[in-house]
């Protein structure tokens, strides 16, 4: 998967359709330019494969920039350089030093922190089966009480222009990750801030709440938060002190990063891998392509203790041939996991989907679902879906006007990867079906017992690659399946210079929109797509994953607008413009800008948590109440 694409151009183009380009900063050859010029702007020049432009990080803090280089997106770029050039680089960029805290953007909550109500909306697929629907007694709310949303609070996350995680809400507590790789605990009426835990890496995945139970966990009176982060460290973290638990690297690969989120059941964490990071390092010409794999890892969720775990492509990458540079190619590999597998509960399951292959040979496990024993780890299906996807992002021709480079495979497919889980969905008249879409965007129904498909078709019509796709998941609620599309394509003949207006550069997809399907055959019930979403308002597209209660759900779209729609007709009951600055709590401001990553919405005690981010400082957490 090119991980980059999606969240950093939409980010970028929400930069530029605002019109916000950052003034040019004076040009004077210094260390730091030098040292840019040398590492960063072979990308970072031109907007290279979805990479923000010099005018974009110009924008950012420089710790922001510092932290994304030692412990986030760029951290594998960047672990060769010395730490003394890093912060030369980030002066560069922001004509500012690296300060040694974070700001302090937080209020200080007076009480003490008593998570007596356990209720819980925590995980990211909320029940194990991936539905993302929050039941009553949990949502708090209502489809009726829909339109009395109102905002309460606005959180702004210290140096960071994009926040992904989705925020866990339990007992009154918002638990939310960042870029930074700070996770935070937030009164969710007031948004102080009562403990911030700091992970080594940027926390990208949703956090997953679970309480303690029959079976032990002495160590909590409370309940654990289990996350992961951009080193492939998982944690898990006492909700109510923010003390460390335990902690455990599942892998050992230097891109080896954890996007989507632990699955918690049965006693169990079970953990996917992906790696934004190695596809990446391919667009460098003298890379050694590539080795690493994707897999999923079962932890003891009292001990932290690795019990099994599974690779994606089954034997290590072994030399292949030599590129025309005279490096060694190395395969197979890839086949990352990027979303938060689906357990089956009846069945002893566990599904998950996986991306592209990143080099030769290709593989049968990429573009594939998986449906493995959630005791051994044992394969007990797999279908691949899409044959012979092997890319990388050497494949620059594919994408924009860069040739192919040396490490691209020989035949690159389309990079179609799956990053969003299957949903098991129970059919009102017995029986279950597993509903899955792809970046291609072919959406599909399979069956549970052997994968075999029930339907299949491609959701939008557009022959150019990407021009719409599922991105990071579906709702569902009962039979109905709400499904997110959004895809841009480029166009060639316009440079990506920043001057340039946003509208030019891209072409939004016509298929962009959010769908409901019947879960057993696929038709369409309603769709409201990019010019029939709103009246007088175009919807951008839709990639966070949407969040349903009984008879509404809720979307935010890659231009900011977070959605109600009724779950029956599409009507749309409430919506809210987060493109903008806010007043945080503790007398910062955040702006939002774009809703987009994994996990963007939660719902829990008639309130909604949104985050949005603008790829400029300060991203925000929105909290809004129906009281
Ligand atoms: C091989 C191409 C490449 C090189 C070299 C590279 N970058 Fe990047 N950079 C990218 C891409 C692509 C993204 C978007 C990644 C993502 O979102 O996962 C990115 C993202 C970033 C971001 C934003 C991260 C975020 O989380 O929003 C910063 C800051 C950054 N790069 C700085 C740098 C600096 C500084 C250097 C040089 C030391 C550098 N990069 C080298 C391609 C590159």
């Amino acid at each position: 998967m090119r991980a980059a694409r999606s969240p950093v151009t939409i980010a970028l183009l929400v930069v530029l359709l605002w019109g916000v380009l950052a003034p040019a900063a004076a040009e004077e050859q210094s260390v730091g330019e030098r040292l840019f010029e040398s590492h960063c702007a072979r990308c970072h020049e031109n907007g290279v494969q979805g990479a923000p432009m010099k005018s974009l990080l110009r924008q950012m803090t420089p710790n922001a920039i510092y932290n994304t280089l030692t412990k986030g997106a760029m951290r594998f770029q960047g672990r060769e350089i010395p730490d003394g050039d890093l912060r030369q680089i980030a002066f560069y960029l922001t004509q500012r030093e690296v300060a040694s805290g974070e700001l302090p953007t937080f209020a200080s909550c007076r009480r003490k922190l008593r998570l007596s109500d356990q209720k819980a909306s925590a995980g990211w697929g909320i029940e194990a089966s991936n539905t993302r629907f929050v039941d009553r007694e949990h949502a708090g709310m209502a489809a009726a009480d829909v339109g009395h949303l109102k905002l309460a609070w606005a959180f702004a996350f210290p140096d960071s222009v994009g926040v992904r995680s989705q925020p866990a809400v339990a007992g009154g507590v918002v638990f939310v990750g960042s870029q930074s790789g700070s996770v935070y605990a937030l009164d969710a009426h007031t948004g102080c801030l009562y403990w911030k835990f700091d992970a080594a890496g940027e926390v990208r995945g949703a956090i997953t709440y679970r309480d303690r139970d029959a079976r032990g966990l002495e160590s909590s009176r409370t309940g654990i938060l289990y996350f992961g982060d951009a080193f492939a460290n998982v944690y898990a973290v006492d909700a109510g002190t923010g003390g460390l638990l335990w902690r455990v690297k599942v892998d050992s690969h230097p891109a080896a990063r954890i996007a989507g989120s632990p699955a918690v059941f049965g006693g169990r964490v079970y953990v996917p891998l992906g790696s934004w990071g190695e596809e990446l390092a391919a667009a460098s010409a003298d890379y050694v392509c590539c080795t690493f794999r994707g897999s999923l890892t079962a932890i003891e969720h009292r001990t932290g203790k690795i019990l099994w775990k599974r690779y994606t492509v089954p034997t290590a990458a072994v030399e292949q041939y030599r590129n025309s540079l005279g490096k060694p190619q190395m395969g197979p590999s890839g086949a990352g996991i990027w979303s938060t597998p689906t357990i089956d509960a009846r069945r002893g399951s566990i599904y998950l989907t996986t991306g592209n292959n990143y080099s030769d040979p290709v593989d049968d496990n990429s573009d594939a679902m998986f449906a493995l024993s959630l005791k051994t780890g044992r394969v007990r299906w797999k279908h691949q879906i899409l044959p012979d996807d092997v890319y990388n992002d050497g494949c620059g021709a594919i994408y924009n006007d860069a040739p192919n480079r040396p490490t691209c495979p020989k035949t690159p497919g389309p990079d179609a990867d799956f990053t969003a889980p299957p949903v098991l969905v129970a059919l009102s008249g017995g029986g279950e079906i597993l509903v899955a879409g792809q970046k291609s965007s072919d959406i599909m129904g399979l069956d549970p017992n052997d994968g075999h498909f029930v339907w299949k078709y491609r959701i939008s019509h557009d022959p150019a690659p990407m021009s719409g796709g599922v991105w990071f998941g579906m709702a569902v609620d009962g039979d109905t399946v709400f499904v997110p599309v959004t895809g841009t394509e480029r166009n060639r003949s316009v440079p990506m210079d920043p001057n340039t207006h946003l509208d030019q550069i891209y072409k939004f997809s016509a298929a962009n929109g959010l769908y409901a399907l019947e879960a057993r055959t696929g038709a369409i019930k309603w769709a409201r797509t990019a010019a029939a979403c709103e009246p007088g308002i175009e919807c951008k597209g839709f990639a966070a994953a949407p969040v349903a209660i009984a008879g509404a759900v809720f979307a935010g779209s890659i231009d900011g607008i977070v959605r109600a729609f009724a779950s029956s007709t599409g009507k749309i009951l409430w919506s809210f413009d987060t493109s903008r600055e806010f007043p945080a709590v503790g007398g910062k401001t955040g702006t939002g800008g774009a809703i987009w990553g994994a996990g963007a919405l939660m719902m829990a005690d008639g309130m909604l948590f949104v985050h949005s981010s603008a790829a400029r400082p300060q991203s925000v957490l929105l909290a809004f109440s129906i009281h």
